[in-house]
């Protein structure tokens, strides 16, 4: 098996949404950038984005857009298309996809572990960079904390882009065992199974000294045992018997560090990343010689699996068609496609500069066309004899709902070329 730090299997980083943030390999080659957000608003946003969002309440904690979108800032890079996610909590939703895995998960962890665990699934999503990175050990350099890669509000403050941001302080209030349940946000390329908020299940479980002195093990090897019995009592739980394998993997805030894999129609899909948690943050937060699981799951990929649900898109559908598919308890129930419509294909070729990434022009693509848009491609790529470096993109337009005019499109991709060389200063070829 793997030594640390490496690369997971290719197999885990299937382009799945909760890729894990911290495995070396899965975000390379991303540049470190500047705000690339310039306070010019996108047409979008004129066309009453702005007007739709105006203030939520999270956990008691209210929200203005104002306080989360800032186009003067150039710490902030959170367009509207993501404010107007925050507080929608899709996993709170008896009746949704997210919300019946959610209390699937529950029903397990409550007949395992009956009145143990402290569940929470409306902790605010703006955390501190301390919450988010520094109090689970993710390292100063790491790309994770880049701008390119996570939503900043301003130089302290981000969207949370992992339930792990939780863990420290509920250390610190004095829970041992908890469920933290959240909507996370990540800057990403655009595809069928990646979307810039989505929704991570954390799991947490302290033991004390006298919990495995009596086992002939030491606290490592206990925790380790019990977090692999009891993931694999999970993956039962919601997937039947099938078979599993443990994965060597890294994370900062574990060692050591595992990734579980089920076989699951004819393919080894990774269901959650998990691993004992490190010594210091327990030391930190008021465990000193106590050890500690921990696990944390992309409830989007699960559920896309369970329900046979093709797009991430759907997940945030409002069309009865979808929503009324699903129902409270049913874990597992077929998603009936209410029909395909065609998708339409743009290219567009530039010039890219050295701030140019991937992840900012999906966001000015998504700033334009919202959900219209299914995939971003890189088709094309070389470097001429003056060291200009070309890229060509395949734009797949396509809605879950309903067939797009040529008109529509077309407006749209003009639109977005307007906003791509605005905004990423690129010259259009
Ligand atoms: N925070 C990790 C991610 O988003 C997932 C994770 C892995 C959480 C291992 C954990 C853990 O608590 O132990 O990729």
């Amino acid at each position: 098996m793997a030594t640390l730090p490496m690369a997971p299997p290719a197999a885990a980083i299937s382009s799945f949404t909760t890729r894990p943030l911290y495995s070396p390999s899965s975000r390379s080659h991303r540049l470190l950038l500047a705000r690339f957000f310039s306070a010019a608003p996108a047409p979008a946003r004129a066309k009453g984005l702005r007007a739709a969002a105006s203030a939520v309440e999270v956990g008691g904690v209210k929200i203005a857009r104002e306080d989360v979108v800032k186009e003067d800032d150039p710490t902030n890079n959170v367009p509207d298309t993501i404010f107007s996610k925050i507080g929608l909590q899709l996993h709170r939703r008896d009746n949704h996809p997210l919300g019946i895995l959610k209390n699937t998960i529950y029903d397990y962890f409550d007949k395992n572990f009956t009145g143990q665990f402290d569940k929470f699934d409306d902790l605010c999503p703006l955390v501190s960079v301390k919450q988010n990175f520094d109090d689970v050990l993710v390292p100063s350099d790491h790309v994770s904390r880049s701008y390119n890669d996570t939503y900043y509000v301003d130089g302290q403050t981000v969207l949370r882009c992992h339930t792990s941001a939780h863990q420290a302080e509920l250390l610190r209030d004095g829970h041992t065992h908890f469920l933290v349940t959240g909507d996370v946000y990540r800057r990403d390329s655009i595809d069928s199974t990646h979307y810039p908020v989505f929704h991570q299940m954390e799991g947490f479980h302290v033991f004390s000294p006298d919990e495995w002195s009596g086992s002939g093990m030491d606290g490592t090897a206990y925790a380790a045992a019990e977090l692999k019995k009891t993931l694999e009592g999970l993956a039962r739980h919601l997937f039947g018997a099938v078979e599993m394998r443990w994965v060597d993997t890294y994370f900062p805030f574990t060692n050591p560090s595992f990734e579980l894999e089920i076989y699951f129609q004819d393919d080894w899909l990774e269901v959650l990343g998990c691993g004992v948690t490190e010594q210091e943050i327990l030391k930190r937060n008021g465990r000193r010689d106590h050890v500690a699981w921990a696990f944390g799951l992309g409830l989007e990929r699960l559920a896309m699996v369970l329900f046979d649900i093709p797009d991430i898109r759907l997940f945030w559908s409002n069309d009865k068609r979808f929503t009324s598919q699903f129902s409270e308890g049913k874990l597992g129930v077929k998603f009936k496609p209410f029909s395909k419509f065609p998708p339409c294909y743009k290219d567009m070729s530039f010039w890219i500069n050295d701030a140019f990434t991937e992840n900012n022009l999906c966001e000015v693509v998504r700033g334009i066309a919202g959900d219209l848009v299914e995939e971003v491609k890189l088709i094309d790529n070389f470097t001429n004899k003056k060291g200009m470096t070309s890229h060509c993109y395949r734009i797949a337009y396509r809605s879950m709902e309903r067939s797009l005019t040529d008109e529509e499109i077309n407006n749209l991709q003009l639109n977005v070329r307007e906003a791509v060389k605005d905004k990423l200063k690129v010259e259009l070829r």
